[in-house]
């Protein structure tokens, strides 16, 4: 299966900015056709970003959305209004979305509106440090996957981003990965689960995508094992060049 590298900028560049690096990173990455290619720019520049892909197949992303299609729920955006905005992909349980109070249950709620209004989310899910040290990565995984995928009858239409939170960088350009194995172990488990919760062939279908201090560094090794399908990059998406080297070690 082809590789989905998807770009998440979360609250960074105005529209401007938007399209200018949508300039330079098309120039770069010519056709892309190596791999799936997704931006998920912050809402306001959702527009602009949709313009500079009309010929392009390369496909846009949202960072979040109301699981309703319209009502009084003021600051939120609704997947209609996605769709709209010619949205392919939606990021659905980031864990900065969850530490502001999100849980599985609102998520599941989003992850079937999503499905329903034909936008792809992309689901994420990881552990903390505190987590892991513990021993309880597994659980957490399993929990975590159990609540938000309820009632989803097509797995294959859904994209599970692993995403240790203690591997984010928040910012921070040194903040380091997981490691591949560490990483890999992490997407076998879910592999494995999605199997025992669908089928074989779905879980095998069904792409999951390793996101946490992704750059051009190490992402040729991580893309290069067997369950890592593709990656969610924050930080190193920023910039158009170091995500076009991503892209293009995505083989
Ligand atoms: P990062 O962010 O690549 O900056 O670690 C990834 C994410 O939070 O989706």
């Amino acid at each position: 299966m082809k590789k989905l590298i998807a770009a998440n900028w979360k609250m960074n560049k105005t529209a401007d900015e938007a399209v200018s690096f949508m300039k330079e990173f098309q120039n770069l990455v010519r056709d892309g056709k190596n791999a799936d290619i997704a931006i998920c720019p912050p809402f306001t520049a959702l527009s602009a970003v949709s313009a500079e892909l009309k010929k392009s197949n390369i496909k846009l992303g949202a960072q979040n959305m109301h699981f309703e299609n319209a009502g009084a729920f003021t600051g939120e955006i609704s997947p209609l209004m996605l769709k709209e905005m010619g949205c392919h992909y939606v990021i659905l349980g980031h864990s900065d979305r969850r530490e502001m109070g999100e849980n599985d249950s609102l998520i599941n709620k989003k992850v079937i509106s999503a499905l329903k209004h034909g936008l792809t989310p992309i689901l994420c899910i990881g552990e903390t440090h505190e987590q892991r040290v513990k021993d309880e990565t597994q659980d957490v995984l399993e929990n975590q996957l159990i609540k938000c995928l309820q009632n989803v009858g097509e797995i294959k239409k859904v994209v599970i981003a692993y995403e240790p939170i203690w591997a984010i960088s928040k910012g921070n350009p040194n903040q380091k990965a997981a490691t591949k194995d560490d990483a890999e172990d992490a997407h076998l488990f879910i592999r494995k689960l999605l199997e025992g919760m669908y089928d074989e062939k779905s879980a095998k279908e069904t792409r999951i995508i390793y996101g946490g201090s992704m750059k051009p560094e190490n992402a040729k090794e991580l893309l290069s094992m067997r369950n890592i399908d593709g990656g969610l990059v924050g930080n190193a998406s920023l910039d158009a060049k170091s995500f076009a080297e991503i892209v293009k070690s995505a083989k």
